[in-house]
């Protein structure tokens, strides 16, 4: 048993999760604390500029070195936020390009830095293993859900609603299938700062104030995205030619934030599973937009509840997941499968620096 702290910052560029966990690798034996420290808008605001720039950024560029610094700060802060002694550090690291059809994936944050001044050894760069074997590099949270829902009736989904949605599912006999079903809160994050100036649409309270415009729901659904065989992954921003094309930019706030709901729920309704599942459970921020939550209940005809239903930590799920791969990769455990993410083989990712490194 290692006794782990995960970092994971989403594509929502909120801002930093750390939760602890004590793990083999396989089991869960004990949760601890989770948190999250919230970026400073300055750092968000640079961070969403350089996605933007990615695909033609040098890994040496000042804006982004000086990014990452902030960016890695906050790691720091958010291990001694958690105030749990610790063995091991996951740390995924802010996502600001990914195109596994180029085979690329970019996570940035400095783990040497992390581990010097945490003084504990750092997992990271867990995805471009994945990626070099022939896969989408994402979803890897597949097998902490199946972990997670050891116990739990099955067929199951796990669906994880954050910047884009994942969802994982999982069969009677363990097997598992996991894919981005679509956008999740990204284009509604986007359009709600534009509209309102506000970080997000809380409670969905502007999308709740409109309708959905039909015409321009069916053009986004149209995206040959949704027609594609599991596995598959998204970037945060491979929806916006589309969103640009769509129209959605004639409709009014209100409407417009019922639109991009309604079309984060329809992306996730029409995901195929091998068999039918018996439940939903729900994780990522997501789940806090009650618009959204309940549309997915109308839509899909099996409970669907919020990961606090089967005592998940709906908000640190993310980080502990990546402490539960840091562990993995530690004992070389395979972290992604060719059913989840499209690689040839059984990958085990990640490495691993020392605070001394
Ligand atoms: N009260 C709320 N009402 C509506 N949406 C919310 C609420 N709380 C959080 N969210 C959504 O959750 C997002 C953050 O989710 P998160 O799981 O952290 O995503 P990521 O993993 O991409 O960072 C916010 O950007 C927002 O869209
Ligand atoms: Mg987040």
């Amino acid at each position: 048993m290692l006794r782990t702290i995960g970092l994971m910052s989403g594509t929502s560029l909120d801002g930093v999760d750390a939760a602890w966990l004590e793990t083999d690798g396989h089991e869960i034996h004990s949760f601890g604390p989770s948190l999250t420290l919230p970026y400073d808008a300055a750092l968000r605001r640079d961070l969403r500029a350089i996605l933007d720039l990615a695909p033609t950024l040098d890994a040496d560029n000042d804006q982004l070195a000086d990014a990452t610094d902030r960016l890695t700060t906050y790691h720091v802060q958010a291990v001694e936020a958690i105030r749990r002694p610790a063995d091991l550090i996951g740390f995924h690291g802010q996502t600001i390009l990914h195109q596994p059809h180029l085979r690329r994936t970019w996570q940035i944050g400095d783990a040497t830095m992390l581990a010097r001044r945490t003084g504990l050894p750092v997992a990271f760069d867990f995805r471009s293993a994945d990626v070099a074997a022939g896969g989408q590099g994402a979803p890897l949270a597949p097998v902490y859900h199946a972990a997670l829902a050891r116990d739990l009736p099955k067929p199951l989904v796990v669906l994880n609603i954050g910047g884009v949605a994942n969802a994982t599912w999982i069969g009677r006999d363990g097997s598992l299938v996991a894919f981005d079903t679509g956008p999740g809160n990204g284009p509604l994050d986007d359009w709600a700062a534009r509209h309102t100036g506000a970080r997000y649409d809380r409670d969905g309270c502007l999308a709740r104030s409109g309708r959905p415009d039909k015409l321009v729901l069916d053009r986004m659904l149209s995206h040959p995205y949704f027609g594609r065989p599991a596995p598959k992954s998204l970037d945060r921003l491979d929806f916006d030619a589309l969103f640009a094309e769509s129209g959605i930019s004639n409709l009014s706030a209100a409407d417009g934030a019922a639109t991009l709901a309604a079309f984060t729920v329809a992306s996730i309704v029409c995901a195929r599973f091998p068999e039918n599942p018996v439940r939903w459970i729900v994780c990522g921020g997501g789940r806090h937009n009650p618009v959204v939550m309940d549309a997915l209940r109308s839509s899909i005809h099996v409970p669907v509840d919020p990961a606090e239903a089967v005592s998940w930590d709906g908000d640190g799920l993310e980080a502990q997941c990546f402490g539960f791969l840091a562990v993995r990769v530690k004992y070389a455990l395979p972290l992604s499968f060719p059913e989840t993410t499209g690689a040839r083989k059984l990958v085990t990712g990640g490495r691993i620096v020392s605070a001394t490194d």
